[in-house]
């Protein structure tokens, strides 16, 4: 499963860059909003597609297939990694068929039902993404619609790539690796957690007191 990092936040992309653990990041406007300040967000696009080498999402926010198309090209010329992220709505779906026809990849993305992401894959999305933690949020079953879509795709073939979003604790990223996600997004504070055992830790710190009484180096 492809790790993707769900910020703008450029010190954390660096961060999990360095260590080379993920394969690409993913954007929204509110996580922009977040991070911008006065800077120019297409400038920072640019510059997490100089951090990262992997696919990098980047919303519209058009409502009219128009708007979402003028907005997706613009987005398209920053960088060839980029991702012309696209909400799931009747005209998102028509924005992406137009710029999957030009060659532009897309994330089909606020994708809460099995019905949507047939449609994303009909409307030729390189990715969908369903947002797990949002339907926790209101008592549902999130990782169920992973499941479910999982099926659908792999009944019919359909290529798109499932991207696990609204992940927030690492029992999501392990549920959606085995249903089969071909990519999950998460927070870096996810990221991190995903590394931690107690066991570890506890095992470490035992092997370096052992190791401190033979007071010899490697
Ligand atoms: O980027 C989309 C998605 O991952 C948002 O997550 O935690 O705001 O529901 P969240």
């Amino acid at each position: 499963m492809k790790i993707f990092l769900d910020t703008a936040d450029l010190s954390e992309i660096r961060r999990a860059a360095d260590a080379t653990l993920i394969d690409g990041i993913t954007t929204n406007p509110s996580l922009m909003a977040k991070t911008a300040g006065n800077r120019d967000p297409k400038e920072i696009y640019r510059e997490i597609c100089d951090i990262v080498d992997g696919p990098v999402s980047a919303e519209v926010v058009g409502t009219n297939k128009e708007t979402m198309l003028t907005e997706g090209r613009k987005l398209a010329q920053i960088h060839d990694n980029i991702v012309v992220k696209l909400p799931l709505t009747e005209e998102g779906l028509k924005a992406c068929r137009a710029l999957t026809d030009e060659g532009t990849p897309t994330n089909v993305t606020l994708c809460f039902s099995v019905s949507q992401a047939l449609l994303a894959a009909k409307a030729g999305a390189t990715f969908v993404s369903p947002f797990v933690g949002r339907i926790d949020d209101i008592s549902g079953e999130g990782m169920q619609l992973i499941h479910q879509i999982r099926q659908v795709y792999d009944n019919y073939g359909f290529e798109t790539q499932i991207l696990a979003a609204s992940l927030r604790h690492p029992q999501h990223v392990v549920e959606s690796m085995l249903i089969g996600a071909d990519a999950g997004t998460m927070p870096p504070k996810v990221l991190w957690m995903l590394a931690k055992h107690p066991l570890t830790d506890q095992g470490l710190e035992a092997f370096l007191a052992d190791w401190a009484t033979l007071g010899a180096e490697i």
